[in-house]
């Protein structure tokens, strides 16, 4: 979805090639999130122009447009901000006027790129156009642009602030969002904010911080800048209300050691990965805080009064990512990475948690928490897309080992029937991401009813692993491609030690929790002896499924996840139509479909449900169906008879997790086959921040 990058150097002379490259390439690294246009601001000349490039289609073509344009790429600055924007449309087609930045008039007084939507912005602009405002693109983003000046106009005489402007803005909008503001009239400052969609500040400085944390400057009257409640109209009269009154605090952590403002950089930016490179020192900003940057000082304020639940200071944090997780390396695709890396990725995921000797789990992430689960009276797991599969792939260990019933449910659906939810429910939340819009919204309303939220995420610092009250971070490292892979392992291993470590008080479990352990132990193994088998998925790619408009994918009990997921995998990248069918159901309806020509994947590998399953492959072949059929290696009877692919054997809690290797193998090849972009399939995006 939408990406921000923001850039601001401070005593650090740049010239605008160097601004501008720097945006570039700050946005290329947010390309993976998903996007259809892209654009930049920039300083013009003089202090009152800013300049706006915005184009339709890749980054690359944003750049060639910048390097077309007649501008002086030497101008030198000492300090300087600029911003960058991939649009990901949501309301207007992607065309060069939707894309961002937007601005509020003709001479870009306002200029600001936005994450999010704005729900109400219909009202706001309704009462802009009567104003007298007229608007030039179909954006929900463009309201705001116009707001600010409106807002700024009508407080023109009152000295106020960048920052009190903003706050002012921000109190009218309803809705999800993180904005960069810029302004003619506020030259060299920034200001950020953001409620509900992700946004963190790196800092690069040469010499060591004072202090690694920003104090949060709180209001001390109770609105912050006095601005009366909102009017009838929706607006407040920019007329009325005192001036502000900020606890000013010095910005102690930017001071160097010796108390004197030194040369600094600040990166902006909707995820990390496009800070890395520059920065590890990072600062997660909370719902409306809102960031004021000027003269190499970061200042927090709160976009209301203090609630008294709210921390003090913001902390700098270090990032524990490397630049080389989010390159390529000697791959062709992200996706192809990070298949491949699963075999470091479950051990990455299970460090320093999994005692193999004294088959022991820990997660301290769950410390505190865990007598309270154990009571819990059901468990809600709710997630979207692949981590819902994940927690469909484990709801049986889960039941079997902790006997607390246990239900899965998509984040949109649940929240479309209001699922009733209780004190004693305890609610898991799985995101690979932490910041997909209907998964936040379904854990808030969890939080509302007072139910404990536990969060599964692969993104330190994402508002699920903020905001539930306990977790476990997968521990993935960075996934790039839009199709997931790797956290999809990542989160399943995930859920199976927190079944285990839930059940560690009841003795009637234990053998069944060492057979776990002990095939955790094995999976690393395991998932390279299936990757081995590249170049024959590669094969059976191309010679039997490429030409294919469908393919059916079953399997029943645990397999049920892993045909749900490996037909989401096929149908994202490749676009051929796939669906998972649980074998059991095929005839109430499904059987329908089979015929000669039908492709079938039967997952088949041995559990107890083997006999089931076998009677489901009688029921394709007496229909002429020929399955391709995911085994056991050594099940010499279908190995002979029928088109294999052979995995091996592991406790069936964890067969999906190697059930699930040859079929993101074989959506990749099908992708690259079809000459599909793999790692940015049409109308996808990685992180869906919104609903
Ligand atoms: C598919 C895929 C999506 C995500 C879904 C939820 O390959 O990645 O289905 O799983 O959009 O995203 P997260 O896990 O970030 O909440």
């Amino acid at each position: 979805m939408c990406g921000i990058f923001g850039y601001l150097n401070f005593l650090v002379e740049r010239d605008r090639r160097f601004v501008l490259d720097t945006l570039i390439k700050g946005l290329s690294r947010l390309e993976y999130r998903g996007y259809d246009s892209a654009g930049l601001a920039v300083d013009g000349d003089t202090e009152d122009q800013t300049f706006i490039f915005k184009q339709v289609g890749k980054v690359a073509a944003l750049k060639k447009l910048v390097d077309t344009q007649e501008i002086d790429f030497e101008k030198s600055y000492i300090s300087h901000c600029g911003m960058a924007h991939t649009r990901w449309a949501t309301h207007g087609q992607p065309s060069q006027l939707n894309s961002h930045p937007h601005r509020s008039d003709n001479h870009n007084e306002f200029t600001l790129v936005h994450n999010g939507i704005i729900t109400n912005y219909k009202e706001i602009k309704t009462l802009l156009e009567k104003k007298g405002f007229s608007f030039e693109t179909e954006t929900d983003t463009e309201c705001v642009a116009k707001l600010t000046k409106y807002l700024y106009d009508s407080q023109k005489n009152s000295d106020i602030t960048f920052t009190d402007l903003v706050k002012m803005v921000v109190k009218e909008l309803e809705g999800s969002f993180a904005f960069i503001f810029k302004s003619t009239h506020f030259p060299n400052e920034i200001v950020a904010t953001r409620r509900g969609s992700p946004l963190l500040i790196g800092v690069k400085t040469a010499k060591k911080l004072k202090v690694d944390f920003v104090d949060v400057e709180f209001g001390n009257a109770p609105d912050a800048i006095n601005i009366p409640d909102k009017d009838p109209t929706g607006f407040m009269d920019p007329t009325e209300g005192g001036r502000p009154q900020m606890n000013r605090s010095l910005s102690r952590a930017f001071m160097s050691e010796d108390g004197m403002p030194q040369p600094i950089e600040f990166f902006l930016a909707s995820d990390a990965s496009a800070i890395v490179e520059h920065t590890k020192r990072v600062l997660y900003l909370e719902d409306d805080d809102i960031a004021h940057i000027a003269d190499g000082e970061l200042h927090i304020h709160r976009l209301r009064r203090d609630d008294g639940n709210s921390p003090a200071t913001r902390s700098i944090q270090t990032l524990e990512i490397e630049l080389a997780e989010i390159m390529k390396g000697s791959f062709d695709h992200f996706m192809q990475k990070e298949i491949y890396e699963q075999p470091e990725s479950v051990v990455n995921t299970m460090r320093g948690r999994v005692n193999f000797e004294t088959h022991k789990v820990t997660l301290g992430g769950l410390r505190g928490y865990l007598s309270i689960i154990r009571r819990a009276r059901r468990i809600v797991f709710i997630a979207c897309g692949t981590s819902f599969h994940s927690c469909l792939a484990t709801r049986a260990i889960f039941e079997e080992l902790t006997e607390i019933p246990s239900q899965v449910d998509l984040a949109s659906d649940f929240l479309d029937r209001r699922t009733p939810i209780f004190r004693d429910d305890v609610c898991v939340f799985v995101s690979q991401s932490g910041e997909t819009a209907d998964t936040i919204m379904a854990m808030r309303y969890c939080l509302e009813r007072g139910a404990v939220c536990v969060g599964i995420t692969n993104t330190v610092g994402s508002s699920i692993s903020r905001e539930t009250h306990c977790g476990v971070h997968i521990n993935a490292g960075p996934e790039i491609g839009v199709a997931s892979t790797k956290a999809y392992t990542s989160q399943y291993i995930a859920l199976v030690m927190m079944a285990i470590q839930l059940s560690e008080d009841r003795l009637s479990t234990t053998k069944r929790r060492e057979e776990i352990i002990d095939g955790l132990y094995r999976l690393p193994g395991h998932v390279k002896e299936v990757l081995a088998q590249d170049a024959n998925l590669q094969k059976l790619a191309e010679e039997t499924l490429s030409k294919e408009k469908s393919l059916l994918l079953m399997g029943r009990g645990y397999q049920n996840a892993t045909c749900l997921e490996g037909a989401l995998k096929i149908k994202e990248i490749s676009y051929m139509h796939s669906e998972g069918i649980l074998a059991g159901e095929l005839k109430h309806g499904p059987l329908a479909l089979i015929d000669e020509n039908m492709p079938v994947i039967l997952i088949m590998t041995k559990d107890s449900l083997y006999p089931k399953v076998q009677s489901a492959l009688q029921q394709v072949t007496a229909r002429k169906g020929q399955p391709i059929i995911i085994c056991n290696t050594g099940d010499d009877n279908l190995i002979r008879d029928y088109k294999t692919i052979q995995v091996p054997q592991t406790a069936d809690c964890l067969q999906g997790l190697i059930n699930i290797i040859p079929l993101q193998l074989l959506s990749y090849y099908l992708a690259v086959l079809g000459n599909i972009d793999v790692d940015f399939p049409r109308n996808l995006a990685k992180s869906v921040t919104v609903e």
